[in-house]
């Protein structure tokens, strides 16, 4: 009787408890629920008046009107976001020789032509066969963009160059106002990019004649920046100009001409073995990392910029020539 009794009050307790926690979970789930009201009540944070502005993200259109990317994602990390090369620039592109100024040079015109804007190579160096046989071994279609009418390499004699000129330059009689472009540029064409290799090659065919020489250069400069001509003019250095060398050699007036310079040095280590490296020394309107970074031309594949391997002058083990 007294285990039944007990058994009992066991099942009543049991019971209790069972509807005391559905009770509670009752109550849980009703406190869950979402009041709209206090949605609506709910105060903000912060006033919209002091809340920071969102950051604007340039967009992506004007970037692309504003500055040009080599394709060489090495390089074009060099410069801080929403920054590159001015479109329209004029930019040196100096170096040592075989460092690979051409090379460099070639590879922003493939890219330039990739994206479908028209490049002009002027070789007073290379023939145009040669040029095309560089641009294949790197796998690029120089080619294609030919028959596209995208590209075209042309191959100048410096000295018919200054032949003209000084025929100009004597029937103006007033030399600064002699046109360059009847001489220098083709008609039919009309690029948005330009590569005149080299400027060295030119102040040569100069020789002896300084003044005229400085005189053409400004012309060179001012037709290109007339044409908005984003230009890259190669010049071969002996000591590139971080070096902090006065240049005595015919062309040093162009520096400060140009918006832009891109050295490429010739790099000694102590092993014996040499390699190369860029640096961007000059660029007007660009924000960029003052940085001298290895470069490297690899076959079938284009130029390399290793941005994690930063030369450091104050480093032993190389030399920048
Ligand atoms: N397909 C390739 N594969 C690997 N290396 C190459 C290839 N083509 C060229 N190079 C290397 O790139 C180097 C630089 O060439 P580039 O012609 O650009 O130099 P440069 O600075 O223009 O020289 P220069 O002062 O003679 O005009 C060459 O010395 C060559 O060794
Ligand atoms: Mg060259």
């Amino acid at each position: 009787m007294v285990k039944k009794k007990v058994a009992k009050k066991k099942a009543v307790k049991k019971k209790a408890v069972k509807k005391m926690v559905k009770k509670k979970v009752v109550e849980k789930k009703a406190v869950k629920k979402p009041n709209p009201e206090k949605k609506i009540v709910k105060p903000l944070k912060k006033p919209l008046d002091k809340r920071p502005e969102k950051k604007k993200i340039p967009d992506k259109k004007s970037y692309e009107e504003r500055y040009i990317k080599t394709g060489m994602k090495g390089f074009d990390s060099l410069f801080e976001k929403a920054s590159g090369i001015p479109k329209g620039a004029a930019v040196l592109v100096e170096g040592g020789p075989g460092s690979g100024k051409t090379i460099f040079c070639l590879a922003t015109l493939n890219e330039l032509c990739k994206q479908g804007k028209k490049g002009l190579y002027m070789s007073f160096e290379e023939p145009e066969e040669n040029l095309i046989s560089h641009m294949e071994n790197f796998k690029w279609k120089p080619k294609e963009y030919i028959k596209k009418g995208l590209l075209r390499i042309k191959r100048f004699d410096a000295i018919d160059v200054s032949r003209s000129i000084e025929a100009l330059l004597s029937e103006a009689k007033k030399e600064l106002l002699i046109e360059v472009d009847p001489v220098f540029f083709p008609k039919d064409f009309k690029p948005d990019f330009v590569v005149i290799d080299s400027l060295t090659s030119i102040a040569s065919a100069f020789s002896g004649q300084q003044s005229r020489f400085r005189v053409y250069m400004e012309q060179l400069f001012r037709y290109l920046e007339r044409n908005k001509i984003t230009n890259f003019l190669i010049r071969e250095v002996s000591s590139p100009s971080h070096v902090g060398t006065t240049f005595i050699e015919q062309g040093e007036a162009v520096s400060f001409l140009s918006d832009g310079i891109i050295v490429i040095y010739n790099v000694i280590y102590d092993s014996g073995h040499r390699s190369s490296a860029i640096e961007i020394l000059k660029m007007r309107g660009s924000n960029f990392k003052r940085q001298i970074v290895e470069l490297k031309i690899v076959d079938k594949k284009g130029i390399v910029i290793n941005t994690n391997k930063i030369l450091k002058k104050k480093q032993k083990g190389f030399n920048l020539t």
